[in-house]
């Protein structure tokens, strides 16, 4: 059995407020317990989006009442919201900032929209950026200029995780995180000749953003592990109805998955036990200021080998990318603040016992 500490997923897309068909903070946290997290931090793209204090307190209240694991939640970015997001930076996991395509409507394309929230945002305190190819060096470039650190959200460019390599070899404060499905899994191919949103029906599931890319760029990410800081899911829960249907949202759900795809990366030698604890506990703490979890740790069967099965997950939207894969690495338990919150395939925990991680 290996037992690992709880592991942190800071990209979380948790659907409530305002898509609780999706996932809410009931499902989504017990979809983390049972994937080994033990803290995620959610993203603001939510209906209405967190952009101040009252969007912000009505997911803080709604993820106090049904939580099962602990959790941080994000600020979104806004054209005229820096001076409250830099005042509420103490009770959010951070700022998330969308300077690129995504789901929903928090994209900042001016550039001069990013400059109040670079001047105001503490310092210390996280920044996010959903920012991909140019547009992420125009976020590091920032990061310099403004000598504030970045965390670039889902790195899957080969010139992505190589300009991030130099900027940090510069002493620029950037980190950065890779989800699974970058690092597992290529675009579809042949790519789709049509154009975006037409004849696209039955091609939704491969729907993402950032895109899935080519071998080149998987292989590059894998070659430059050590400039990963984390791993995250950017678990985005969309129903299979919507998925399937005539405009497929992008996201994939990835709490319950990453690990067993991780620990089967393990076993074929491609990364190692020590790479998973420094980029989904020892990194993430760091970076988000995460506080101890006490008496908190996952035990796992490294050597169970099975399929994945979205019938088998607690997330709500019904299906995973990963749909059959055989993996290795089961999580069997997970204790929480010394309470054992999951034990193969039960939830242990009840709805309320997560804390914020601005307040444990
Ligand atoms: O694929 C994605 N899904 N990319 C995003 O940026 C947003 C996310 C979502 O919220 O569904
Ligand atoms: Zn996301």
């Amino acid at each position: 059995m290996l037992k690992l500490p709880g592991l942190i997923d800071p990209h979380v897309h948790v659907r409530e407020p305002g898509a609780t068909h999706k996932e809410d903070w009931d499902t989504v946290t017990q979809a983390a317990l049972a994937g080994g997290i033990t803290a995620i931090l959610a993203m603001p793209n939510t209906k209405p989006p967190i952009f101040d204090e009252a969007t912000l307190n009505l997911a803080l209240d709604a993820a106090k009442a049904k939580a099962r694991c602990d959790y941080g939640q994000y600020i979104g970015a806004g054209p005229d919201n820096s001076d409250i997001a830099a005042s509420l930076a103490p009770k959010a996991a951070g700022l998330k900032m969308y300077l690129d395509s995504t789901f929903g409507e928090l994209r900042l394309d001016d550039m001069t929209l990013w400059t109040p929230h670079f001047e105001k945002f503490p310092k210390s305190a996280p920044m996010v950026m959903h920012s991909e190819s140019r547009t992420m060096a125009a976020a590091i470039l920032f990061s310099a200029i403004y000598d504030h650190p970045v965390h670039i959200a889902h790195v899957s460019l080969k010139e992505e995780i190589l300009l991030i390599k130099a900027a940090k070899e510069k002493g620029i404060k950037v980190t950065c995180e890779v989800c699974p499905h970058h690092l597992f899994m290529t675009m579809p191919s042949p790519p789709s000749p049509l154009p975006e949103g037409e004849g696209r029906r039955g091609e939704g599931r491969t729907e993402v953003r950032p895109r899935l890319a080519t071998q080149e760029d998987v292989d590059s990410l894998w070659t430059n592990l050590d400039v990963i800081d984390c791993f995250a899911t950017d678990h985005a829960p969309h129903t299979l109805e919507e998925k399937d249907g005539e405009n497929p949202p992008p996201g994939f759900p990835g709490l319950e998955t990453i690990l067993p795809l991780l620990i089967t990366a393990v076993s074929e030698k491609r990364l190692s036990v020590d790479d998973i604890v420094q980029k989904m506990y020892i990194n993430p703490r760091r970076i988000f200021q995460i506080p101890e979890q006490t008496e908190t740790w996952v035990e796992v069967d490294e050597n169970e080998t099975y399929e994945i099965k979205a019938s088998e997950q607690f997330t709500r939207c019904g299906w995973t990318p990963f749909e059959g894969w055989k993996v290795k690495g089961k999580v069997r338990k997970v204790f929480l603040r010394g309470n054992i919150v999951y034990e193969d395939g039960k939830i242990l925990a009840n709805a309320g016992y997560g804390r914020n991680i601005r307040h444990i």
